[in-house]
């Protein structure tokens, strides 16, 4: 059985670790820095097990010696916003946190993949590339595939469609400029702009791109969990079991959308060994123009990080 670690057993991490355990592709590993968390949350778990019918292994841990040899290490500890705050007032708290947590996971596990969810997205998974010097294929951050699956949701609500038939596509920084494409995104092939009037396509596109900051207005003690550990669920299994799936995925970038030396969200093909191709899409001057906003800014974060 393969084995995926998750370090922080928080809201992310732990509903994480019961997707995954749901999918029975993998043992799993929950590291907390608060005694007892991870233990308390995969104990109760494994106590789940007999009535899901899954025969995986769910163990806790305040230490990285259980983590050893993981395939995968997913990074959800750190600091969630409050109402008020961007993912951006993060970076220093959880840039301390990323960077610990990489050196002493490589250090159980050098052969490991990671998956990046600690926030702001971009910077700490350009964080995790340079404190980690692995691959870029095997540094990945998870924000994408979220905003996609948001603004999937939004569209088929709207017209009363399944979620099957709606397939949208989210480029650009884990920030309120990520890039939403309506014309490669579509209905059953139809393509969006086709398939929605212009206000409505706007009115998605602005909720998709606020879709973090509407969860925590609401929750008002937290950020949003579920979609964003679905979202890691379904990444990991795309390299376990080496689906070969298109997703954007934040990764580290050598030119590709004109952009070097930067952590981004972008379409990648993910399977064994991590991403293995980036896709790149024909995009026109405006789509062009808001990614390049949108890199800026994360350019921005990442010289802040001063690494
Ligand atoms: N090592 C291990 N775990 C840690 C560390 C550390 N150094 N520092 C913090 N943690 C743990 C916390 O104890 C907590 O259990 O990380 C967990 C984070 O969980 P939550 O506070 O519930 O936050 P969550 O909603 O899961 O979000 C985690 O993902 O989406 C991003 O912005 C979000 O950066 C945040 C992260």
């Amino acid at each position: 059985m393969a084995k995926v670690s998750i370090i922080g057993a928080g809201q992310t991490g732990a509903t994480t670790a019961l997707w995954l355990a749901q999918r029975e592709i993998a043992d799993i590993v929950l590291v907390d820095i608060v005694e007892g968390k991870a233990q308390g949350k995969s104990l109760d778990m494994t106590e789940a097990m007999p009535v899901i019918g899954s025969d995986v292994r769910v163990i806790g841990s305040n230490s990285y010696d259980k983590t050893a040899g993981s395939d995968i290490v997913v990074i959800t500890a750190g600091l969630s916003r409050k109402p008020g705050m961007s993912r951006d007032d993060l970076l220093d708290t959880n840039g301390g946190i990323v960077r610990s947590v990489i050196s002493e996971s490589l250090e159980a596990s050098p052969g490991a993949i990671f998956i990046i969810l600690t926030n702001p997205l971009d910077a700490m998974s350009y964080l995790a590339m340079k404190v980690s010097g692995l691959s870029r294929e095997r540094v990945i951050g998870q924000a994408g595939i979220l905003d996609s699956t948001r603004m999937r949701s939004f569209v088929a609500l709207e017209l009363g469609v399944s979620v099957h038939n709606v397939h949208c596509y989210v480029l650009g920084g884990h920030g309120d400029d990520m890039v939403p494409l309506t014309r490669h995104s579509n209905v059953a092939g139809v393509p969006l702009i086709d398939a929605l009037p212009p206000d409505r396509l706007e009115a998605i596109v602005e909720r998709t791109r606020k879709g973090g900051g509407e969860i925590v207005g609401l929750l008002k003690t937290g950020s949003a969990y579920y979609a964003p550990a679905a979202a890691l669920a379904q990444m990991v299994e795309a390299i376990l079991l080496d689906r070969n799936l298109i997703i954007p995925a934040s990764v580290y970038l050598q030119g590709e959308y004109g952009q070097s030396d930067i952590c981004f969200g972008v379409p990648a093909k993910l399977g064994r060994g991590g991403f293995k191709e980036i896709i790149e899409y024909d995009l026109n001057q405006a789509e062009q123009q808001a990614l390049e906003r949108s890199a800026s800014h994360v350019r921005e974060l990442i010289g802040a990080l001063n690494l």
